[in-house]
């Protein structure tokens, strides 16, 4: 792809620098992200991109490494010239350990641009926050116009994650803070705010009057793959709903901000989290299931168990976890939010589905059941919004009626690249829009009510519910005897 210079914003020249700067999250997704911008031709500036590693690798195979993920992830157009040009400008520095004779080098680097912001990723593991942004600053590489990206998972209970909060806040303001999820990056949970805000017909329905059940699904056929220490401590609801579902539960349920603004889009997202019903000793075995795979087959391939995945034999983590939740505010009364998501399930596909109110006295003659209307927004595999509505079938035979789906198809409507969501968060980064980003005290609502889930499993001693690799997770039979809820069209889709 040519370059475009279609944005017309202006950018700070600016130093990335990514601590883990050789590892597969900034392989993966940070350099290609900023690479397929480059093309786009969105920098109308000077850059320069600083991968820090701990390892003792050399400069030649890092430049392999690198060359090979920014190959695979180029659109199929783009000149191995631009790739070599683009690759040159990752710089590799050894940071051995977080102290100031460890950063000279990085200091003299960064030291050569006065001018330039400087952006700091910690794709690394949380524990190494703290000792890092008190290096950077007391070598003074952090100026006011200095950003902090944090990766997750930030902290593994409130606690934890306060405290990294208070180590990062001795180095960073909030201001400078960018807690990244990458969902929140995704175009169509983007496309969420658009729909729902720039479209009379939606808002209008979007309440308990209207809405019988929200469902959001995300189901991965990937297993916990290198992340076994990582996963084993976390699981599903640390690892998937902390984050990223209920960012999506935030953007479907909250209120309309007043303006595209970054802490009046947050200050509604705050007041969702802060209005999530706690879930109780007492309601605990009814409004959650947590599962844990077994060996299974998955397109004609047979799979390890959970346990065997990660060679241990006698954890109880969840990978798979299903709550019933509700809002407890004006809009979303009495309206339940079936979220779950799971590993090693029979297909990657996530969604929500806003499913809508029976028609309040149904006058046709047969009455035959007619369903309810269902909007259905596809994350993934593939884009797309559809909704169901029920239609005559045509010819004799009197009002015969069924559910048909008008569909939008996300990709097909649009011909451009579909971006990845790290391209457009490093981007808001870089101009310093912290709308996508959660703030403090979103985290720690999100984690006080992640919290009352935790320490009921843990006082009511639940267990995991087995579930065969490759299927939708726990059964039906199993989550009948538990409450039917669980299932409620999550098949008939
Ligand atoms: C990450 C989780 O945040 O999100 C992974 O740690 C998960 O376990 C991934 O696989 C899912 O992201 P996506 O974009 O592939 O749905």
């Amino acid at each position: 792809m040519t370059k475009k210079n279609r944005h017309t914003e202006e950018f700070i020249p600016f130093n990335l620098v990514v601590f883990g700067g050789d590892g597969d999250l900034a392989l993966r997704k940070i350099y290609p992200a900023l690479f397929h911008r480059d093309q786009d031709g969105q920098f109308l500036t000077d850059y320069n991109v600083i991968a820090v590693t701990r390892k003792n690798v050399s400069g030649s195979s890092f430049n392999e490494n690198l060359l090979k993920f920014l190959k695979e992830s180029a659109e199929e157009d783009t000149s191995e010239n631009d790739i070599t040009i683009f690759s040159k400008k990752v710089q590799l520095i050894q940071v051995a350990e977080a102290n100031e004779s460890a950063y000279l080098e990085l200091a003299a680097y960064l030291n050569k641009f006065p001018s330039y912001q400087n952006i700091f990723y910690f794709s690394t593991p949380s524990s190494a926050f703290g000792p890092i942004a008190e290096t950077l600053k007391s070598t003074g590489l952090i100026k006011k116009n200095s950003k902090v990206v944090l990766e997750k998972p930030l902290g593994y209970s409130l606690e934890s994650s306060n405290e990294i909060n208070i180590q990062i806040t001795k180095a960073f303001s909030e201001k400078q803070i960018y807690r990244i999820d990458h969902y929140l990056g995704k175009e169509t949970v983007q496309n969420l705010m658009v729909l729902r805000f720039a479209n009379n017909l939606f808002e209008r329905a979007w309440d308990s009057e209207h809405i019988d059940n929200i469902q959001i699904t995300v189901s991965e056929s990937l297993g916990v793959e290198k992340r076994a220490a990582y996963y084993d401590n976390s699981g599903a609801l640390l690892d998937m709903v902390q984050n990223h579902l209920l960012q999506l539960l935030c953007l479907v349920a909250m209120e309309p901000p007043h303006l595209l603004e970054a802490d009046e889009v947050r200050n509604e997202k705050l007041k969702v989290l802060r209005a999530l019903r706690p879930i109780s000793k007492k309601n605990v075995a009814n409004d959650t299931v947590k599962g844990q795979y077994t060996r299974g087959n998955i397109k004609g391939e047979q799979v390890n168990s959970y346990l065997e995945d990660i060679e241990e034999y006698q954890s109880k983590t969840e990978t798979f976890v299903a709550i019933k939740a509700y809002v407890d505010n004006w809009r979303w009364k009495n309206v339940p939010f079936y979220i779950r998501t799971g590993k090693r399930m029979i297909k990657r596909y996530s969604e929500i589905v806003i499913n809508f109110k029976e028609v309040r006295h149904n006058i046709f003659p047969s009455k035959e059941k007619l369903n309810n209307n269902k909007l259905i927004i596809r994350l993934q595999p593939e884009e797309r919004i559809e909704l169901v509505q029920m239609t005559k079938v045509p010819g004799p035979g009197g009002y015969r009626y069924k559910p048909i789906a008008l569909k939008l198809d996300y990709i097909d409507s649009f011909k451009e690249r579909f971006p990845e969501a790290y391209e457009r968060l490093i981007i808001d980064v870089i101009r310093g829009n912290q709308t996508l980003f959660m703030r403090q005290d979103e985290l720690q609502a999100a984690w006080s009510w992640i919290e009352s889930i935790t320490s009921s499993w843990k006082s009511t001693g639940q267990n995991n519910v087995l579930y065969e690799a490759g299927t939708w997770g726990p059964g039906d039979d199993i989550l009948e005897e538990n409450d039917s809820w669980i299932t409620k069209s999550w098949r008939d889709q």
